[in-house]
């Protein structure tokens, strides 16, 4: 069968087996099947969708690309995690240094931004040196020694997922369960770790948008990982508002950095603590309580921000240098009344816009641009106050929609 028949057969909904989903998709791989082709055929499966089996296919077909991580050598109980994706979501770069601070080891293979999410490793690209590509031997060492290292899918680990994921970027084929599913845990069980937890997020700024997306996915990747012997854990979380109060590449480092010397307290914080308490009680045995106890003490005591000093030391970066644009656009309000609402999604694209993200395979994302959210739900606001603050590319012209219709305010006159 040809790639023009396997496109065929999903379009009019039909089940894919094992070798034609091979064809496709080892085919792309070796570049034997254009982009134009498989751009089609994702998105045939985003309108179709494909079965059970079909999803643990491609799941095996993505992690046999490349290679799976051997972690015995590693001292020590392995524990990942990974999020589906979400406007500001900064959760890793906290987690990862508070779990490793506690003794646990961090294996975290991560992606760049996806559609209008943004992606951990062009976050920490952001911090000048710092090197994502880590080879395997190094990548090990690390996570032996310091207990947390990031990498992106250069040491040959499911190559497959990170040749589809920047073409899914760019072509619409974001949002699809079987995709996500897919790339999430090819990724996840390549790396090794025998404890995952995937934080599933929900609402009109994630990729899955109602509560029944999100509990199949959760139960397809709780599928996958036992087929592989590995224990998943999910958790679904809200995402209709931008998590925490930057979105941008460098301003979210700074905002990681912040939370570490436990200088934050919100909603992003309490959802990185309870990440980071799943994955202590999974990898040492114990209650949620006496877990959250000890992520509370480590951020305290500093010994988490420590952490992330160090690994971020060991990858190559300099935290003194981080980039932020000088060209800044203060929004200022034009309504007054209680912000209810933030339009997540809407901010994610603005993020984009401003360069933040992707729009063709080849684009440079430019680390110095985002927003920053000057006031959060709840906060009463008059006619000329300050919303948000915009990073501009340097030399780039003010935007000139009215940011304030991404808010909702409550009708009733404030104070
Ligand atoms: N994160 C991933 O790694 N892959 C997806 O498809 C979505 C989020």
């Amino acid at each position: 069968m040809n790639v023009l028949d396997i496109i065929d057969k999903k379009r009019k909904g039909e089940v894919l087996s094992k070798q034609e989903l091979e064809t496709a998709f080892l085919g792309y791989l070796k570049g034997k099947i254009p982009d134009y082709q498989m751009s089609s055929l994702l998105m045939a499966i985003c309108i179709q969708g494909m079965k059970d089996e079909e999803i643990f296919d491609l799941t095996d077909i993505f992690i046999a690309s490349g290679e799976i991580l051997d972690l015995s050598g590693i001292h020590g109980v392995t524990v990942d995690k990974h999020s589906t994706g979400g406007i500001g979501d900064k959760t890793t770069l906290v987690v990862g240094p508070i779990v490793a601070s506690l003794g646990l080891k961090v294996p975290k293979m991560s992606g760049r931004g996806l559609g209008y999410t943004g992606g951990t490793i062009d976050k920490l690209e952001s911090i000048p040196g710092f090197r994502v590509n880590l080879g395997k031997e190094e990548f090990l060492k690390q996570v032996d020694e310091v207990g947390f290292a990031v990498t992106s899918q250069t040491a040959n680990l499911a190559p497959l997922d990170k040749k589809i994921y920047a073409l899914r970027d760019v072509t619409g084929t974001v949002e699809s369960i079987p995709l996500i599913a897919s790339s999430i845990m090819s990724k996840k069980i390549a790396c090794g770790a025998s404890n995952i937890v995937i934080d599933v997020k929900v609402g009109s700024g994630a990729l899955l948008k109602t509560k029944e997306e999100a509990l199949e996915i959760s139960r397809l990747m709780k599928e996958i990982g036992k087929r592989y012997h590995r224990t998943v854990e999910t958790m679904i979380t809200y995402m209709d508002i931008p998590l925490g109060i930057a979105i941008g590449n460098a301003l979210e480092i700074m905002e990681v950095i912040k939370i570490l010397k436990n200088e934050e307290d919100n909603y992003l914080v309490a959802l990185c603590k309870s990440t980071a308490a799943k994955m202590v009680s999974m990898g040492k045995n114990i209650g949620m309580q006496e877990a959250l106890y000890l992520v509370e003490d480590v951020l305290k005591t500093g010994k988490a921000y420590q952490k992330f000093e160090e690994m971020v030391k060991a990858q190559g970066g300099d935290l003194t240098r981080l980039p932020f644009s000088q060209n800044v656009q203060k929004v200022l309000s034009t309504k007054k009344g209680h912000i209810i609402h933030m339009d997540a999604r809407k901010f994610g694209k603005l993020s984009l816009d401003l360069g933040g993200g992707r729009v063709q395979i080849e684009d440079r994302v430019d680390s110095s641009v985002g927003i920053v959210l000057n006031k959060k739900i709840g906060d009463d606001v008059q006619v000329g106050d300050l919303l948000c603050t915009l990073y501009l590319k340097e030399g780039s012209a003010p935007i000139p929609e009215d940011i304030t219709n991404y808010y909702t305010f409550q009708e009733d006159e404030i104070l």
